[in-house]
């Protein structure tokens, strides 16, 4: 079988110090406040999968340590940027609240425009981005964290349509949990996360998905970070880097035990600038 070239793209990436990362309360169903966090193995982690985007050849901004904010080295959540604008985020629980200004702060110094939301939205938690399909369309999940209000605010605000998709299943709370682009124009995703309507709308608009089963799913092997032709993602998903393998991607899997316990895993951990 002929597989297609992929093409890495350079990519700007935006990640927070994991610092001040702790389970200190639970709002999504993989956090457990009884269970300890390793802060050296997190640190070590993280780094490692900070050297390693920039040694593949992409630029990481880092946002600085806040005492606090324990879930702040989730930088997804803070905004969501498509063409040099950036929509701001606005966190469903009160524990969170305060990690939109410390992202707009860092947008409003970069010069970008940024735009402040009036509706509830956890940024590239639950939005993405796919430029090269139907001439760009956002996808945004909705379900658990951010309001289907906020979907029609960002296709306000950034001019591209939006494609609302219902999340089903708590344990992929974000729509980052469940599907991500692999390229201007593939997405990869767990059908089992979305609605029956919503997998036949994904089906309907990429026919050429990588398919995860819920195994890849819950090894956080969605929950990925690609420029096109490396693809960074948990090193248990190891059934999701195969599948990726087979469809002419590379994987990079990257070790990121420590901050599963919050939730997350790479993809979370790394918010892309679209400028
Ligand atoms: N503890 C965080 C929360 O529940 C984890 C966020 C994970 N981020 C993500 N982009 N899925 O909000």
């Amino acid at each position: 079988m002929d597989l297609p070239d992929r093409t890495p793209r350079k990519r700007t990436y935006l990640m927070a110090s994991p610092d001040h990362f702790a389970v200190e309360y639970a709002i999504n169903p993989w956090m457990d406040v009884t269970m300890p966090v390793d802060a050296e193995l997190v640190h070590k982690q993280w780094e490692r999968l900070r050297r390693t985007l920039v040694e593949s050849g992409h630029t990481v901004h880092v946002l600085p340590p806040r005492a606090g904010l324990p879930d702040l080295v989730f930088a997804a959540n803070g905004a969501f940027t498509v063409d040099g604008v950036a929509y701001g985020a606005r966190f469903r629980y009160p524990q969170r609240t305060a990690e939109a200004a410390v992202h707009r702060a860092f947008y409003e110094t970069e010069g970008w425009e940024f735009v402040a939301p009036t509706q509830t939205n956890e940024g590239e938690g639950d939005f993405t981005y796919l430029p090269g399909a139907h001439g760009g369309v956002i996808l945004a999940g909705y379900g658990f964290r951010t309001e289907t209000a906020a979907h029609a605010e960002a296709q306000e605000v950034l001019g591209r349509p939006v494609v609302s998709l219902k999340l089903v299943d708590s344990r992929f709370y974000h729509l980052d949990t469940a599907l991500q682009p692999l390229d201007d124009s593939t997405v990869a995703y767990y059908p089992g996360a979305f609605s029956t309507a919503a997998q036949r709308v994904l089906a309907q608009l990429f026919p050429d998905a990588v398919l995860a089963d819920e195994v890849d799913a819950y090894a956080f092997g969605l929950n990925l970070v690609s420029d096109g032709r490396n693809v960074f993602l948990p090193a248990e998903a190891t059934g999701m880097a195969a599948k990726l393998a087979a469809a002419g991607y590379r994987p990079v899997p990257v070790e990121l035990s420590e901050l599963k316990k919050g939730g997350g895993s790479v993809k979370c951990c790394v918010a892309e600038l679209r400028g």
